[in-house]
Parts: structure tokens; C-alpha cells; sequence
């Protein structure tokens, strides 16, 4: 597959299954889903119990995976991995999932990898305090790390995420088209953390300088294609395919990359869909799925997923500098998987 041809990220991609994708890596992930399994232990046998049910539910694994095979694609000859990349791999997924269970405390929500999530099945002060302890496991791991530049990204990574969630909390059900301001949420809340899990694996191998710019440069498009993605969806899927509620951002008043691409339009589904938003009219069912027609009906699923290749492209793009290897076939796949998802 060419890594630098837009053809390979369009139509043509057999169905893909992130499984495989990460195959190349596939004793690697098995140690981290070891670890999660064993080592997010509490002397309280309930909150233990807890986490356990939280890691069991899944999840796609979509960011250790992209740690290690970075990781694996940047090492001297392509080489095994160390444990402490094991450790950078767990933490980038324990650092994704207590700010899930975090945002589904800001968001209400009941429904999250097909399960009832924290909050609803029990309350939010305990699912504030389950995101947490996750954050705390989260410092233990960066600190064995001994890397004291890692720990800077990764803090980094953690004030990105709460400012884009407060970002996005100050724009609810604002219509006026801002994409640099989009793209800066989207940056925060999602491409930070995949760039910090990309460029830190290079980065502990002693990569140069070049490389590893050019594996933050492919998590950061990656993160903002995925986050992009994560938006479409929400207009386009349904609620047992995304095993969580689907059409959600709009009913809060998110307005989000479909909704902007139809309101830029000033015609005149555009003023209506404008009103939908500002009367919170669209946190009605009849409201939302008026909404929803309109930016299906005028293009916004289309622009959207254009959108989305722009920044898959760049990631391949990014990818250019690296050997020949499997692992670099992967990552290059990966950018393919999360498109075949706006199919
Ligand atoms: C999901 O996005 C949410 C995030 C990617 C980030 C959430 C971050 C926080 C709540 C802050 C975390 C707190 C600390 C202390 C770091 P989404 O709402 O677009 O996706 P969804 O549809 O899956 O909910
Ligand atoms: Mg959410």
C-alpha cells in the first residue's frame, strides 16, 4: 500500500478490523491488557470489583496500540520494546478512560461502551472519584517512567484536556462558524493525547528529532480525523452501533464540524437550523431530529467526511519519514480503519 497516495485512504479499503491492525503488536497488547487486568487493585473489594467491570467493557484500544506500534516502528531496527513502553501504553489508556468516565459525568450520560456508565449505575460524586483514582494510577506509571520530558507532555496533556472540555462548555449552542476555534477543542480534547502517546515512544527509544516531530505531527492529525469522525457519527449512527447515545452533542448544544459546515451556508436551512440551536428547541425529540434532517438533507455528512480525509492525509503524510516495517504499515492502516468508520 502507498503511504503517500490519497487513493489508499479512500474507497477501496476492504473491511478492516483494528484487531488485525494491531496484530503486529498483538504480545505487546496482550501485557497491557494484563496489566490492567492485575495491577488496578483497591483494598476495598467494591472498588476493585469496579474497575475491573470498567477495563472488562471494552474499549477499542485504539491509543496503547498506536503507542506501541510508534513505539515499535521508531526502535533501533525495529526492535522489542522494553517494559517501561508497556507502561507508556497503559497509561495513555488509563488517562483516556477516567476522562470518559469524567465526561460522562459533565454530559449526563447513561451509556458508554454498551454499558450503563459509572454515573448512572451509581451516582457522580463516586464517578468523579473512580475518573480520579484513575488519573492517580495514571501518575504512578509516568513517574516508573523516569523521564522527566514525559512527564511534562503528559501534563501537558492533562490541562489540554480539561480546557477543551471548558472550551467546548462555553460555545454550547453558539452558532456563529469558528473553526479554528473547532479545531483548537478538538486539539485539546482528543489530538493532544494521541500525539503524546505517538512521539512518546520515539522519544524514550532516543529517537532524533526529526522523527519524533513527525510522529507527534501524524498523532495530532490522526487525533483531530478521529475526533472529526467521533462527530459525524454522532449525526450518523445510532445508539447500538456507537454503544453509546447517539445525536447527543447537538442535544446538549455541541455544535460540532456537520452542524457548522450547514450553518456557514446563511441560506435558509441554515437560519432554521440556527434557530433550532439557539431556542434549545433541538434538546426536544421533535427539535433534534429536524436538526438532524437538516444537516443531512444540505450536504453536512459530506463536507464532514472530506474534512476528515484532509487531516488523514496529513497523518500519512507524517509517516513518510519511517523505515519500511509492519509497524509502519499499521499505522498507516489505522488512518484507513477510522475512515471505513464514516462509511
Ligand atoms: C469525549 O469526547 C471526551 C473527551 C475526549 C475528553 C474529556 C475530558 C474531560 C472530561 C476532562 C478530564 C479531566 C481531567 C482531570 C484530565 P466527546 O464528548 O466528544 O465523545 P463522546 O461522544 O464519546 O462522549
Ligand atoms: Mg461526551
Amino acid at each position: 500500500m502507498s503511504l503517500t497516495s490519497s487513493s489508499s485512504i479512500v474507497e477501496s479499503t476492504p473491511a478492516l478490523e483494528l484487531a488485525s491492525l494491531l496484530d503486529p503488536v498483538c504480545n505487546e497488547m496482550r501485557l497491557v491488557e494484563k496489566w490492567l487486568e492485575s495491577n488496578l487493585i483497591d483494598d476495598s473489594p467494591f472498588v476493585a470489583s469496579l474497575l475491573s467491570q470498567i477495563f472488562r467493557a471494552g474499549g477499542k484500544r485504539i491509543r496503547p496500540g498506536l503507542v506501541l506500534l510508534s513505539s515499535r516502528a521508531t526502535s533501533p531496527g525495529c526492535g522489542e520494546l522494553a517494559s517501561r513502553h508497556i507502561v507508556l501504553a497503559v497509561l495513555t489508556e488509563l488517562i483516556h478512560t477516567a476522562s470518559l468516565i469524567h465526561d460522562d459525568v459533565i454530559d449526563k450520560a447513561s451509556l458508554r461502551r454498551g454499558q450503563e456508565t459509572v454515573n448512572r449505575k451509581w451516582n457522580d460524586r463516586l464517578a468523579v472519584l473512580v475518573g480520579d483514582l484513575l488519573f492517580a494510577q495514571a501518575s504512578i506509571c509516568l513517574a516508573r517512567l523516569m523521564n522527566p520530558v514525559i512527564v511534562g507532555i503528559y501534563g501537558q496533556v492533562l490541562g489540554d484536556l480539561c480546557s477543551g472540555e471548558i472550551k467546548q462548555m462555553n460555545h454550547q449552542y453558539v452558532c456563529k462558524v469558528d473553526w479554528e476555534a473547532y479545531l483548537h477543542k478538538s486539539i485539546c480534547k482528543t489530538a493532544s493525547l494521541f500525539a503524546a502517546g505517538c512521539h512518546s515512544g520515539p522519544i524514550l527509544n532516543g529517537a532524533n528529532d526529526q522523527l519524533i516531530a513527525a510522529m507527534k505531527d501524524y498523532g495530532t492529525n490522526l487525533g483531530i480525523c478521529f475526533q472529526i469522525i467521533d462527530d459525524l457519527l454522532d449525526v450518523t449512527g445510532t445508539s447500538t452501533e456507537l454503544g453509546k447515545a447517539a445525536g447527543s452533542d447537538l442535544v446538549h448544544g455541541v455544535v460540532t464540524a456537520p452542524a457548522m459546515f450547514v450553518l456557514e451556508r446563511q441560506d435558509e436551512p441554515a437560519r432554521r437550523l440556527a434557530e433550532l440551536i439557539k431556542s434549545r428547541t433541538v434538546s426536544h425529540p421533535d427539535g433534534i431530529a429536524e436538526a438532524l434532517a437538516i444537516i443531512r438533507e444540505n450536504g453536512g455528512v459530506e463536507a464532514t467526511v472530506r474534512l476528515s480525509r484532509d487531516y488523514a492525509q496529513r497523518s500519512l503524510d507524517a509517516l513518510c519519514i519511517l523505515p519500511s516495517s509492519p509497524f509502519k504499515e499499521s499505522l498507516a492502516s489505522i488512518v484507513d480503519y477510522l475512515l471505513m468508520r464514516t462509511h
